[in-house]
């Protein structure tokens, strides 16, 4: 098995800064010279790969302002009148959207336990809100989150379920951490309310796309970045509201169905539904609606490699003539 760098485990909030040199940090202490001259060669190189590929890369998953607001909520998750009781009740929508999509992909199921069978990553599980009623209908669930606070009352809450405790795992990182290990191996992979957190969504679409079985499935939920999105789900929800706290979410960040199925497509998703979904308030409940102008939620297949975004090659004389198709627009010059 190849030599990989321990990630670092002291920074106060999350796992994927380094400290910079503060007391006990492994990353830190096993770069001082001291330790590295007891490392077998390709161990040093390894780590000095693993600190240069993470640190400069401007390509990260992570955003850390958006890690800070969750920081301050960490122990709030069970609270379902609290902080997070709209992705509480948003589970009466999701966890039948992503069940009866995944039984009508798989075929065979066993009653009661229809998602035996199916190993699927939570991205961004922060307490486990959705992960443990996925895990109850039989998925071996994943559960990864930057956050070391919120993985440890994910892992209370599940313990406290001895049938919950073997189906599901809990662990902080984010999804680069675990891309070399997870190569293709997950069935589903679900991001519910997080890529309008994540620091570069199409790294973070593309590492989904790494962790995926080929003809695996992507569940994303997520608010569109619309001037109605912005009236309702800041002024009004955090603003006038407070159903979420204030500063939960940055506009900017939002993204629209239309970008993110081209994000998805462009990085080897075939998307294949896209349902508006609605909160009311005042029943603090949530219904599907045909519009996607404030909240969706998406699924998309794993179709094929993603494409060579990076290339400085110069494609063959003919296919610079070819006219690129856009699945979207159309034929672009
Ligand atoms: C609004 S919460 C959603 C939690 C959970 N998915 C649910 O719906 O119950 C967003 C979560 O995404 C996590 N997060 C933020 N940035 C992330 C990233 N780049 N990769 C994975 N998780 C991230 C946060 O720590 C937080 O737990």
């Amino acid at each position: 098995m190849a030599w990989r760098a321990p990630a670092c485990r002291c920074f106060e909030t999350m796992l994927t800064k380094c400290c910079g040199f503060k007391e006990g940090c492994k990353q830190t202490r096993l770069l001082k010279p001291d330790n590295l001259t007891s490392l077998h060669p390709s161990g040093v190189r390894n780590i000095w790969l693993s600190f240069a590929r993470r640190y400069t890369s401007t390509h990260t998953t992570v955003d850390p302002d958006e890690l800070k607001k969750f920081q301050a909520w960490s122990l709030r998750w069970w609270d379902e009148e609290g902080v997070y009781s709209a992705l509480h009740s948003l589970n009466d929508l999701r966890v039948p959207f992503i069940r009866d999509t995944l039984i009508s992909k798989n075929g065979n199921h066993e009653l009661g336990s229809p998602l035996l069978g199916v190993k699927l990553l939570d991205v961004g599980c922060g307490g486990g809100v959705l992960s443990e009623p996925l895990g109850r209908l039989g998925a071996a669930v994943t559960g990864i989150d930057p956050l070391e606070n919120n993985i440890r009352t994910a892992d209370l809450h599940k313990s406290f379920d001895p049938d919950l405790d073997s189906r599901i795992q809990y662990t902080a990182c984010s999804l680069e951490d675990m891309e070399d290990d997870a190569a293709e191996i997950y069935d589903a992979v679900v991001a519910s309310e997080v890529v309008e957190h994540v620091g570069d969504l199409e790294s973070f679409i593309k590492c989904c796309h790494n962790v995926l079985k080929p003809g695996g499935s992507i569940f994303i939920t997520t608010i569109s970045k619309t001037p109605l999105s912005y009236a309702l789900g800041i002024v009004v929800a955090e603003k006038i509201l407070g159903i979420v706290p204030d500063g939960t979410h940055d506009w900017e960040k939002f993204v629209t169905p239309e970008e993110l199925e081209r994000v998805l497509e462009s990085n080897g998703f075939a998307v294949e539904t896209v349902n508006g979904m609605l909160y009311n308030p005042l029943s603090t409940s949530w219904s599907w609606i045909d519009s996607t102008s404030i909240n969706y939620a998406l699924h998309a297949v794993k179709t094929a490699p993603p494409e060579e975004t990076f290339s400085t090659e110069q494609p063959p004389e003919e296919e610079q003539s070819t006219p690129k198709v856009d699945a979207h627009l159309g034929t672009t010059p």
